[in-house]
């Protein structure tokens, strides 16, 4: 039931539809003051009366309604108490009858989304720098997924440039085919780390990296061969971490894939008269030169990664005709973006507008940075590892018999990453730390898959006594901040999807747990009289339906024991 605009409803005022009147119905700061509020300051200029008196009027015209517990005027605010037992059947009703759709819709029927993650370079390593970026786009491709959106997952693949000329050099000069087989990508990285010290004591070698990788682009057969092998090699690897992290995607057309796919886009360019040629290079100038040129073509006749960027936004709205193209990427590259919307602009694309660039902070460790150029590189499967092995200490320690641990220590390892990834707004840089996100009293993963495992072992303890369910028994302060947080549960997920914001979702389901842990802690289940009794179960039915749903979208899973 959507409260607010059946309060909206109720609200009269002359000459203003309910429709203007929903959007200021909110939450009160103070749970004591009601359920939701309306603060009257926007329309008291029409009325000609001040905002306590029109909260007075508006009070005074509000009828009698069996979900209205009451509506008072409290100074400038309208602040309405609904019937606690009311708003908890429909809500239970509601989230149990749902279940595991419970906080989808199909409001995005027909849509198609393409969100643009992960994308990352070929025969770089998989570092932990990447983990906001793959969290995000992940729980972004569920969510909108959820709301009946057709979502495209993209990883735009950096498999292009000249890196790979000097990959094939180091390969042929130190490379063992074997070594880097079973070392993988640390393989690459060694002999690629080996080429740039050898290169600045001979300098030869840089030419041969250009020559070998005009090879590639000639499409000269061994270099194609090396090119697909590095790109195959990085792929296996990549593809192990997602996995366990729960991540797929619907194409990998990288870089390499618009390779003949530029040309019609720098004729039409042309044709626009759009293209600049300053010492040989093609460039887009913006007007009032609000960026910097966006570069296209350098003299030497090579695209950029803007040019690919270029063709690979036009080749996905012919593609897929997206209502939407996300593209989720650190922030650093907030001028790429802006320049490369703005060139989508001024080529008069009706849909430049459809582009979003979802922009995320950063990630370092407690220790220190993440760069690779600082030869600091935590690979990400290395930190999943980690969190795992200490996921199975603790696990050890608390629950000494549990079966099947590993898999849970997977589940909770590698989920308490994720949420430390995911609690906080996107752009926000995260320091990454195994003992804070691993904290099972704290706002982490493991404390709501640990609430989640409590609600399951009190269900399995205690059945439920008959069919009646006396809703008095979570109609007080406690209960009721339950239900009402199980109930908003599908607003958070739709905002979630309109702010391009995991983090609503994960502080969703961390209020939904604590606000669980503390109606546990004061009221009695397996001793309460049979009605009351079922009542509660309910209630601890429908706290996991939202956590596992929430947990679910974020990509973590729910063991049922820990
Ligand atoms: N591979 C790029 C990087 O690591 C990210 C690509 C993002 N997607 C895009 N369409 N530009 O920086």
């Amino acid at each position: 039931m959507d409260y607010r605009k059946l309060l909206a409803d109720i609200v009269i005022l002359q000459d203003v539809d309910s429709s203007e009147i929903e959007p200021l119905i909110v939450r009160p700061k103070d749970p004591s003051m009601g359920d939701w509020c309306l603060p009257c300051f926007k329309f008291a200029g029409k009325f000609r009366k001040s905002p306590a008196e029109l909260a007075k009027d508006v009070v005074s015209r509000i009828g009698a309604y069996n979900f209205l517990e009451k509506a008072e005027a409290v100074g400038p605010y309208v602040n309405f108490t609904l019937d606690k037992k009311t708003v908890a059947r429909e809500v239970l009703d509601r989230a149990l009858g749902e279940g595991g759709n419970y906080g989808g819709s199909e409001e995005g029927s027909g849509k198609t989304v393409c969100i643009d993650y992960s994308s990352v370079n070929i025969a770089k390593p998989f570092h932990m720098g990447h983990m906001l970026n793959t969290s995000i786009g992940a729980a972004l491709y569920r969510i909108y997924g959820a709301l009946g959106y057709n979502v495209v997952g993209i990883n735009h693949l950096g498999d292009w440039g000249t890196q790979f000329g000097k990959l094939i050099v180091a390969y042929k000069k130190w490379g063992d085919r074997e070594d880097i087989e079973s070392k993988g990508v640390r393989g690459l990285l060694d002999i690629y780390v080996r080429f740039h010290s050898e290169a600045e004591k001979d300098p030869s070698l840089d030419d041969e990296a250009r020559a070998w990788f005009k090879k590639i682009e000639d499409g000269d057969s061994e270099a194609r061969a090396l090119f697909l092998w590095f790109k195959e090699i990085t792929l296996k690897e990549v593809g192990k971490v997602y996995d366990r992290l729960g991540v797929k995607f619907d194409s990998y057309a990288g870089e390499s894939f618009y390779n003949d796919k530029m040309k019609p886009v720098l004729e039409e360019l042309e044709r626009d008269g759009l293209i600049e040629e300053s010492d040989g290079a093609k460039i887009v100038r913006f007007e009032n030169d609000k960026y910097p040129p966006c570069l296209l073509v350098r003299s030497d006749g090579a695209t950029l990664y803007a040019t690919r960027d270029l063709a690979a936004a036009i080749y996905r709205k012919n593609t897929y005709d997206f209502y939407k193209c996300l593209y989720v990427v650190a922030y650093q590259q907030n001028l790429h973006f802006m320049q490369l919307f703005e060139v989508l602009r001024m080529m008069k694309k009706p849909w430049a507008d459809d582009m979003v660039h979802v922009a995320h902070g950063m990630v370092s460790l407690e220790d220190g940075a993440l760069s690779t150029r600082s030869g600091h590189v935590v690979f990400l499967e290395d930190v999943l590892d980690t969190a795992v092995a200490k996921a199975l200490e603790i696990i050890d320690r608390k629950s000494p018999d549990l079966a099947n641990k590993r898999e849970t220590a997977e589940a909770v390892g590698v989920g308490a990453v994720i949420f430390g990834m995911l609690y906080n707004g996107r752009i926000k840089d995260v320091t990454f730390s195994y003992d804070k996100v691993l904290n099972f009293d704290g706002e982490t993963g493991p404390y709501v898959q640990y609430t989640y495992a409590r609600c399951k072992s009190l269900i399995d303890k205690c059945p439920r006594e008959g069919e009646s369910e006396d809703l008095s028994g979570i109609a007080d302060a406690e209960g009721h901040a339950l239900v009402s947080l199980i109930g908003d549960y599908p607003d958070a997920v739709k905002l979630a999807a309109e702010k391009y914001e995991p983090s609503i979702v994960a502080r969703h389901v961390m209020d939904v747990a604590q606000a669980f842990n503390k109606f546990y802690l004061g009221h009695n289940i397996a001793g309460a009289e049979p009605a009351v009794k079922n009542a509660r179960l309910s209630l601890v039915a429908a706290t996991m339906t939202v956590i596992e749903n929430g947990l679910r979208l974020l990509g973590i899973r729910t063991p049922e024991k820990m």
